[in-house]
């Protein structure tokens, strides 16, 4: 029998981003102020144009001037940078993001450090991630997918997780390591994880919180979590399965939920849980990146 709390990331983007649309109308009508976001996305990857698509319309849902930059796959750094300069400039602009993954000819760390901290919203200047790896988490920008996984997770432990052990599966930039920052910052005991990790499920069940993060299809199972455990999902993996004897395509996450909701208190499903949520951190820190550049928030 399954007892856990489906945590339900798509009604809570919702209510969140409804927020967000109505401060983004009050600021427009009391400042004269829309918050605009810039997107860019280079090259041709299927996951990739349906993302930023829909952080496109998001943006344009709460009220955002919205635009997208699509280069092409062969596009020259140079060129990049050119356009990051030219958004950095834009006073109609307060936010950009650059979709990643990259094409290989490109280099991340130049291209992402080429934005402006101010516009980061994406949180991935090293300024940002000073600020939220130094403890001044109130004055950063924050990575989207972690800062949305904090918020279900206060939702069912508060706000201080003193007492509480952290385990994150994954060491990336944009999830695992700015992930345990700010399980940190809220007093957990964290541990991060990743392919070299021995024992991996001896560690993952010691831990009353999980966040997985390593793109590998249901690789958590329920023998993995400890009773009353919650448990967050960021993988998105696209699998096929047999349907009435077709193949079909769908989204799984790198927690098997059905045998996880078994033994944990609760857990984010894949879709519906921490998706919505980090396209919503991003309308939250581009309407915060508006609000700074009027001194309209400290
Ligand atoms: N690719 C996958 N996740 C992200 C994200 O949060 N930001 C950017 N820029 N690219 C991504």
């Amino acid at each position: 029998m399954s007892n856990a709390i489906r945590i339900d990331g798509k009604a809570k983007a919702a209510e969140l981003s409804e927020q967000i649309t109505a401060e983004t109308a009050a600021l427009k009508e009391q400042h004269g102020l829309q918050p605009g976001l810039a997107v860019v996305i280079i090259g041709e990857d299927p996951a990739s144009q349906v993302y930023v698509r829909n952080k496109g319309k998001r943006a344009e849902g709460c009220g955002f001037y919205s635009v997208q930059h699509s280069l092409d796959a062969d596009v020259a750094q140079d060129a990049v940078l050119e356009l990051i300069d030219e958004l950095n400039n834009d006073d109609r602009i307060h936010g950009i993001l650059v979709q990643l993954p990259l094409p290989d000819h490109l280099d991340e760390q130049t291209i992402t450090q080429s934005i402006s901290p101010a516009k980061d919203v994406d949180g991935f200047h090293f300024i940002n991630i000073g600020k939220l790896t130094s403890g001044n988490v109130a004055d950063a920008f924050v990575p989207c997918t972690p800062a949305g996984c904090m918020l279900m997770i206060e939702d069912h432990l508060g706000a201080d997780l003193s007492g509480l052990k952290a385990v994150v599966i994954g060491r990336s930039n944009i999830v695992g390591k700015p992930m345990g920052a700010l399980l940190l910052k809220a007093n957990a005991t964290v541990t991060t994880c990743h392919s070299r990790t021995p024992d991996l499920p001896g560690v993952v069940r010691d831990a009353d919180i999980v966040v997985a993060a390593v793109g590998r299809p249901n690789m958590v199972t329920g023998e993995w979590i400890k009773p009353g455990a919650v448990v967050i999902d960021v993988g998105i993996n696209r699998v096929e399965v047999e349907v009435d004897g077709e193949t079909r395509s769908k989204l799984t996450g790198d927690v098997d939920y059905d045998s996880a909701c078994e033994v944990a208190k609760a857990v984010t499903p894949v879709p519906g849980g921490v998706g919505p949520m980090t396209i919503t951190m991003l309308m939250f820190n581009t309407l915060r990146a508006a609000r700074l550049s009027a001194g309209l928030e400290s």
